[in-house]
């Protein structure tokens, strides 16, 4: 980070000058981590929306030309040449990794993906139409009961093993909820299947009958997984790391990340995009829903749609867009009536001069869902999708944020609005 001229800041009647970093590639930031010592006064920044809250080397994204680089690698073409688990490997460690590497990380996740037998009592204490999302942040915040060998976080092995189990365990527990929503019996994990083919067989197949993966499903299930793996300081994200700078183990930190990630602004937003999609239903009905979307009396907004950083195309809208073409193609359905409102939506939208004078964009969440439902999956696993895919981002920011000389506990300040010092009065005075 090369050190730039100091900005200056005068705020009453005092001037400082406060440091300016530069960063590998991307906006300077001012270093104002001596403002409140030396000037007495807080930033005032609800959102972040102009804030760096650490600083990282995993993932890069430029909203302004829809660019995203994980650990420098554009997304682009690790969805077309790498698979999710090197993907992992890279995210984790910063390098993409050997052959041997590869091996040896693929064999150490493949054989921590059962959980502890035990764990079925966990699932048989929630209502069988409890959603996905509500058991797995009770499950996975469940697994620190059970993993009291990789609870040190001082300990870098401790670290390390609980990464690889939380890989490993998120598809089985999102499968295992899946399960028990249908009333179906839990599904092991098979050691001879990929991370992807996995998931899928967890999901989909039944004691009573033989089930095959479909090799181009998996595939697209992999790239899915590859799309929403990390993206830098978004909120989930955020959430863990401050669940983690206080020091709480990594399956509370995780199980955190699940509960922000479930909100409809958020991760909830691929099940709530296409349970919309669904409602439109038709084509003749945009208008309608782009109208209600832009009626600042209507908190309707458009599902998949807008991006705190993204002002121009999600670059993982479009592969994903890409991808629901060819798989709606595998299973003969590419005239799904959800996909053409979804194509139509987005043609209007960005004609439209609401959304492109606020740059208004469709989003990861856009088109996952017409892939997902196509797969077989009920909207109320769209999100649990999301977490099990995101899983190694979150975990990857919390071991550098756990590495980083700088890692202090996050207690942000306030802009208090509230009474000034007042006396108590006794209810007969009031
Ligand atoms: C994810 O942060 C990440 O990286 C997240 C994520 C990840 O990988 O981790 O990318 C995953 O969460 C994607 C976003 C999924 N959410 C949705 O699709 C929900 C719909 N989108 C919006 O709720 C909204 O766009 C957000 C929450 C995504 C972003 O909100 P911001 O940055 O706080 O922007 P804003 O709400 O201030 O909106 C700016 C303006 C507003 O109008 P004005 O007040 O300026 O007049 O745009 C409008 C909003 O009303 N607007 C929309 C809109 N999104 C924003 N209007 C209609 N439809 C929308 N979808």
């Amino acid at each position: 980070m090369a050190d730039n001229k100091p900005a200056t800041l005068t705020v009453h009647d005092k001037t400082l000058e406060l440091p300016v970093m530069s960063p590998t590639v991307g906006p300077d930031v001012v270093d104002i981590t001596k403002l409140y010592g030396q000037g007495g006064v807080f930033t005032f920044d609800p959102g972040f929306t102009s804030t760096a809250a650490c600083k990282s080397a995993i993932t890069y994204i430029d909203g302004d030309v829809g660019e995203l680089w994980y650990r420098g690698y554009p997304i682009e073409q690790l969805a077309d040449k790498s698979h999710y688990l090197e993907v992992c490997y890279l995210l984790i460690y910063g390098e993409l990794p050997s052959k041997a590497q590869m091996e040896d990380f693929e064999y150490r996740v493949t054989h921590h993906t059962m959980v502890h037998e035990q764990m079925q009592y966990f699932f048989r204490g929630f209502r069988r139409d409890s959603h996905p999302m509500a058991t797995m942040v009770g499950v996975v915040g469940a697994l620190s009961a059970f993993y009291h060998d990789s609870l040190d976080i001082s300990d870098p092995w401790h670290r390390e093993v609980a990464s690889i189990r939380l890989i490993a365990k998120l598809p089985t527990i999102a499968a295992m909820a899946y399960k028990y929503s249908l009333g179906q019996p839990f599904v092991y994990p098979r050691n001879e299947l990929d991370y992807a083919s996995n998931f899928l067989h967890m999901c989909f197949s039944v004691p009573a009958e033989q089930y095959t993966v479909d090799p181009a499903l998996a595939r697209a299930m992999d790239r899915i997984f590859t799309l929403h793996a990390d993206h830098e300081q978004n909120a989930s994200t955020s959430t863990v790391r401050l669940a983690g700078s206080s020091g709480a183990n990594p399956f509370a930190c995780i199980a955190a990340g699940i509960a922000c990630l479930w909100g409809p602004a958020h991760g909830g937003a691929n099940q709530a995009a296409l349970e919309m999609l669904e409602q439109i239903g038709t084509v003749d009905r945009i208008p309608e829903f782009i109208a209600r979307a832009k009626d600042k009396d209507d908190p309707f907004r458009l599902m998949g749609f807008g991006h705190r950083v993204y002002k121009n195309f999600d670059p993982r809208a479009k592969i994903m867009k890409e991808s629901a073409d060819e798989v709606l193609g595998i299973l003969g359905i590419e005239n799904n009536p959800t996909l053409q409102v979804a194509k139509e939506l987005e043609r209007i939208a960005l004609e439209d001069e609401y959304f492109v004078s606020k740059k208004l964009y469709p989003n990861v969440d856009f088109y996952s869902g017409i892939i997902l439902s196509a797969m077989g999956f009920p909207t109320s696993m769209f999100t649990p999708i999301f977490a099990l895919s995101r899983t190694v981002g979150w975990i990857s920011q919390w071991t550098e944020m756990l590495a980083d000389p700088d890692n202090k506990i996050g207690r942000p300040r306030q802009l208090y609005i509230g009474s000034n010092r007042r006396d108590y009065v006794e209810v007969g005075d009031r």
